[in-house]
């Protein structure tokens, strides 16, 4: 997320605001390019956004699943890179450990994105820095607060919330907070841009709140935890007792795939306040803008 300044946020994040508003026509600025989607984990939203929207730009899609090819098993992460970038014009990857998009991005010589690692979901937050624009007209001064596990999307909404000034708030079950070096890197970002960073244990942190968010208890990779974590993060949730706690204009946002029941009320997911399915449709324009940003 930090590898972005906060002017060219802003700028893709302006020309994903004009395609939503404007439709794509029949420019087709990408004509010719292609984009390798590498799969590490499964996806519904990554997939079908970065993908539908390269048709929507003129260019071309090509979907790599986990056992296409086996990223550090058949082949190492280097030569991937290598023999990509002689192929393609973009390459995007969903993995799980963070070193291996770094790896990407190091040997190819092509743009690479992180479609979602164990540490960071940057694609998520331009979407949902996009729709917290359409919402309340602004990033700079919104009080925003996560509500669960401090995982990869809690990581890069500090990260990104700190480069544009916006306020974070972080409330999760103790032992589960982001880590230390995550605060450290929001806190250096936020010295310069007036972001208030912050991490709580106590749900009463949401008082006020301008956006309040949440993502699964256990994310791809710890199945296992699954059973525990229900316990666990019992009370971190957004329901209509922590909606109660927001401001009444507050923004309901989740990446999703959701567990209704678990960190979201359906209920409250459906309020009029909830912008979760514009988040999802907004995925791809921000995408779009982040593709022609790099590649056009
Ligand atoms: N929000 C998100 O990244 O969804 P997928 O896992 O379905 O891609
Ligand atoms: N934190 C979740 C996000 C899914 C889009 C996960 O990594 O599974």
């Amino acid at each position: 997320m930090l590898d972005f300044s906060r002017e060219e946020i802003h700028e893709v994040l302006d020309t994903a605001m004009h395609m939503r508003a404007e439709g794509y026509g029949r420019e087709l600025p990408l004509r010719g390019k292609t984009l390798a989607m590498i799969f590490q984990k499964p996806s519904l939203r990554t997939r079908v956004s970065f993908e539908t929207g390269m048709t929507k730009l003129g260019g071309h899609a090509i979907y790599l699943a986990p056992t296409d090819i086996s990223l550090g098993k058949r082949e190492t992460t280097e030569d991937i890179a290598l023999v990509l970038s002689r192929y393609v014009d973009i390459i995007m990857a969903r993995v799980f450990g963070h070193d291996i998009v770094e790896d990407l991005a190091r040997y190819a010589k092509v743009p690479v994105i992180n479609g979602l690692s164990d540490h960071e979901h940057p694609c998520q937050i331009m979407a949902d820095f996009q729709t917290i624009l359409e919402r309340k007209g602004k990033l700079e001064g919104i009080r925003a607060c996560f509500i669960g596990d401090g995982n990869n999307v809690a990581n890069s909404l500090m990260l990104g919330a700190a480069r544009v000034g916006m306020h974070m708030t972080v409330i999760t079950p103790p032992g589960y907070e982001p880590t230390a070096a995550v605060v450290s890197s929001a806190n250096d970002a936020a010295a310069s841009t007036g972001s208030k960073i912050a991490v709580s244990n106590d749900i009463a942190a949401v008082s006020g709140a301008d956006v309040l968010y949440t993502d699964v208890w256990a994310s791809m990779g710890q199945e296992a935890e699954a059973a525990e974590r229900k316990n666990v993060f019992e009370k971190y949730r957004i329901d209509a007792g922590t909606f109660e706690m927001a401001d009444p204009e507050a923004v309901i946002l989740h990446c999703l795939p959701a567990h209704y029941g678990d960190e979201i009320e359906y209920e409250t997911s459906r309020l009029p306040n909830s912008a979760i399915f514009d988040q999802a449709e907004n995925r791809m324009h921000a995408q779009n803008a982040l593709m022609l940003h790099l590649a056009g």
